[in-house]
């Protein structure tokens, strides 16, 4: 809406000859306080020094040089030094409550994207280690970045990619056959993550484990033992199992997954040809970049033994990704910590003259922290993602049946589970993810807070008042709005363009941020107006039938699911 007072104001000024520029003139529209201003003001104070004059004369000679102004506008008036819009209140929502009615779940989509096929890569949990709670921020992001830029017309390949071998596969696979080898290895995340934890600890305290750990990483990346690359096989089918449970709650599906074990051997012929166009060269044994900024640092490719190492690893992969899928953008959502690790590659991509090597794009995610402390794989503190899942599941139990007591059980943990998929996912999109977070659970599960569960709540607000009614008759168009169902109508009127905003900037958080200034915006309508039995009914269930059609879609590209009841 603001977009056709900054047109009206700009068309004029552009005709006055005056000096001002686009932006400021944004920044100067204000949204008044009490309505009988109009819905928007244009103050002149800021145009009187550089156009010489009273700024009450400045709006005048605005208001007379305007000529036609958009429809949408009942009236444009002068009052001291503003200039007051007035909206055709009635025209903007009628007709933003039909496109609701009509558009239903595509209401805010665009094709701004034009079809470009995007992969975006995100997830990557590595097998025979654990999946815990900031894989589950990476997800998330990923996932609504995928349903946005969905929304906007691209066609999206989900893509996982994975660890399956290399240094820490090998840690594993010592301690199993040291200490474990009676146990049948199932497809439990914990007892998984539990043997990795088990090796850290003890490698550095004996003597020859290292040795004998190199020797089974390079035995798994020879294939010459049959006894280790059955044991491989076996545990890494099992992890990667195990994680089905993991992306159903998560709601998320990946059209393809790519193994570290795939991109091995092209890896390596990749690092060879490196060294042959001098790019890498190799330096006592192993293959290396040594980048002309210093700010870069020295990539190893190959170590001493020949063993491919995760960097070229990486450049195999981008490899694939682009011939094998023909994809035209590619996005890595990759932890904050590998941030030197994707510049060196991009960097190398760019040395090697890799086509695409523009159409790269790196997301950081910074870590998530319980308030008890940074949870890692490696050290053994980490909180896993059934053990935290569990927690969060039994916290919203609780929640549910204290306001529905007669639930059935099926029933409870599923709704359970709804509100804390959305708890913790807009606890995560709702912020840079290039900050830090520390997950609160009483902070993410408030109901009357910036939170998941506030918006569901909302949302089943809206539905219980609509299941109750008998609804409903086509909107007729005899009704007068007042300032609340204005307000609530223009925040729904903007959805479009935050969809748009979001995937300009690929950042969940601005959607994260309009689902809640537009559930306040319904609430605070909520409280004051009656709904069903008031004589303006037909009218309000259809704006808050809209309401809860745009709060859905806003919902699902955070990739949350709504609630009937809550
Ligand atoms: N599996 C890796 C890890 O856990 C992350 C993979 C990131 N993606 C990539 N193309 N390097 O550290």
């Amino acid at each position: 809406m603001n977009d056709f007072v900054f047109e009206t104001v700009k068309k004029t000024i552009k005709k006055l000859k005056v000096n001002i520029n686009d932006n400021e003139i944004k920044s100067l529209i204000e949204v008044p306080k009490d309505y009988s201003r109009g819905d928007f003001a244009f103050p002149c104070f800021a145009l009187a020094k550089i156009m010489k004059m009273p700024p009450h004369e400045i709006a005048v000679s605005l208001r007379e040089s305007m000529g036609s102004f958009p429809s949408v506008f009942k009236d444009i008036s002068v009052e001291g030094a503003y200039l007051n819009f007035f909206l055709d209140r009635k025209k903007v929502i009628y007709d933003l409550i039909k496109r609701t009615e009509k558009e239903k779940d595509n209401f805010g989509n665009n094709e701004m994207g034009k079809e470009t096929v995007t992969m975006i890569e995100f997830s990557q949990p590595n097998t025979h280690k654990a999946f815990h709670v900031g894989h589950i921020r990476g997800t998330s992001i990923g996932e609504s970045l995928s349903r946005i830029s969905e929304y906007n017309g691209e066609k999206v390949i989900r893509a996982n990619y994975s660890g399956d071998t290399g240094m820490h596969i090998a840690k594993w696979i010592w301690c199993y056959r040291k200490y474990h080898s009676r146990e049948e290895p199932r497809d439990d995340e914990k007892w998984i993550a539990s043997i990795y934890v088990e090796a850290i600890k003890k490698i550095p305290k004996l003597k020859t484990a290292q040795k004998e750990v190199d020797e089974i990483n390079r035995k798994i990346e020879s294939k010459e033992d049959p006894e280790i690359n059955a044991i491989w096989e076996k545990t890494r089918n099992l992890s990667i199992k195990s994680w089905e449970k993991i992306y159903k709650e998560l709601d998320t599906d990946f059209n393809v997954h790519f193994f570290e074990s795939e991109v091995e051997k092209r890896g390596k012929e990749i690092a060879m040809e490196l060294v042959k166009k001098k790019i890498a060269k190799i330096d006592d044994g192993a293959t290396i970049i040594k980048f002309e900024d210093k700010n870069l640092g020295t990539w190893v490719l190959l170590r001493k033994d020949g063993t491919v190492l995760y960097s070229a690893k990486d450049l195999a992969l981008a490899e694939i990704k682009f011939k094998k899928y023909n994809i035209e953008k590619s996005i890595y959502i990759i932890g904050a910590e590998q941030s030197l690790h994707v510049t060196q590659l991009f960097k190398t991509l760019e040395l090697m003259k890799f086509k695409n090597a523009d159409k790269c794009r790196f997301i950081p995610v910074s870590e998530v922290r319980l308030p008890t402390g940074k949870m890692s794989s490696r050290t053994g503190d980490n909180v896993l993602y059934s053990e935290f899942m569990e927690e969060m599941v039994k916290f919203a139990k609780e929640g549910v049946k204290k306001r529905d007591k007669k639930i059935a059980k099926k029933e409870l943990e599923e709704r359970a589970l709804v509100i804390s998929i959305a708890a913790i996912k807009y606890s995560m999109l709702k912020q840079d993810s290039n900050r830090n977070i520390i997950f609160r659970k009483e902070e993410s599960f408030n109901f009357d807070g910036n939170t998941g569960p506030y918006l569901l709540y909302s949302y089943a607000r809206a539905s219980s008042i609509i299941n109750k009614s008998k609804f409903m008759g086509d909107l007729s168009p005899d009704f007068e709005p007042e300032d609340k169902e204005t307000q609530l109508a223009l925040k729904m009127k903007e959805f479009p363009d935050i969809v748009k905003k979001s995937y300009e900037s690929l950042d969940p958080s601005e959607i994260a941020n309009y689902s809640y200034e537009l559930s306040k915006i319904f609430n605070e309508f909520y409280h004051s107006s009656e709904v069903l039995g008031s004589d303006k009914e037909n009218f309000r269930l259809h704006l808050v039938n809209a309401f809860r059609q745009v709060l859905k879609n806003s919902l699902y590209l955070l990739g949350i699911k709504v609630l009937e009841k809550m």
